[in-house]
């Protein structure tokens, strides 16, 4: 199974922002205990690399990628510290070229029909519709969608428990992205077993959907 099919496998992918990597282990374990073995670890702290390597070497069932990847630098930095995707608020021709060349899977940002369009001119689809709520929901995804029915989206940006559904039943999503799961002051509180619940929820959640169709 490729990454990205692992990543649509899970239906939801956590997205992190770690200011201690000595918080890493018990987040991963509240991950994958409350059922979703997936982060993506954003790239606005210091201590993302670390904590990457931390899940990887803690963790080796559990899909860890890098978010906010913004240059070729970070996308080096993520995959040697073991991230096996990469995700970037927007499409970065350098990071993706320097992705596509060394086989690591890249899930550029995009909003809007001509940035899909530069993503699909680099063979790309799958690709993360952002900011998901503020460009308009789930309502301007099925619009796009409709437009381009072979690309597949992770929206990301604004979803919760309360929206995700909605998402969810969007035909060309493949996954959602959010921080609702492990919240940056949940993990830096030490609240695990609340993380470990908010993502026991959310996979009920994706259960429910996938289960009625
Ligand atoms: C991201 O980096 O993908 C977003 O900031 C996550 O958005 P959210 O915090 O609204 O879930």
């Amino acid at each position: 199974m490729t990454v990205l099919e692992q990543i649509g496998g899970h239906g939801v992918v956590p997205v992190v922002v770690i200011d201690d990597a000595d918080h890493a282990e018990r987040l991963g374990k509240a991950l994958v205990t409350g059922g979703l073995p997936c982060a993506e670890i954003t790239f606005r702290t210091r201590a993302a690399q670390a904590a990457i390597e931390v899940l990887t070497s803690a963790f080796p069932e559990m899909l860890v990628g890098a978010g906010t990847v913004m240059t070729v630098e970070q996308a080096q930095a993520a995959v040697a510290a073991g991230s096996r995707f990469v995700v970037s608020p927007g499409f970065d021709e350098p990071v993706v070229d320097w992705c596509l060349a060394h086989d690591v899977p890249v899930v550029p940002g995009v909003m809007t029909p001509t940035e899909i369009n530069m993503a699909l001119g680099k063979g790309l689809n799958v690709l993360k519709f952002f900011p998901a709520e503020a460009a308009g929901g789930a309502s301007t995804l099925n619009a796009i969608g409709a437009a381009y029915p072979d690309v597949r989206f992770i929206p990301t940006g604004g979803i919760d428990a309360g929206n995700l559904v909605d998402y969810l039943r969007v035909p060309t999503v493949v996954a959602c992205g959010g921080s609702w799961l492990a919240r940056r002051e949940l993990i830096a509180n030490g609240e695990f077993r609340q993380i470990e619940q908010l993502t026991a929820a959310a996979v009920d959640i994706v259960r429910a959907v996938r289960a009625s169709g």
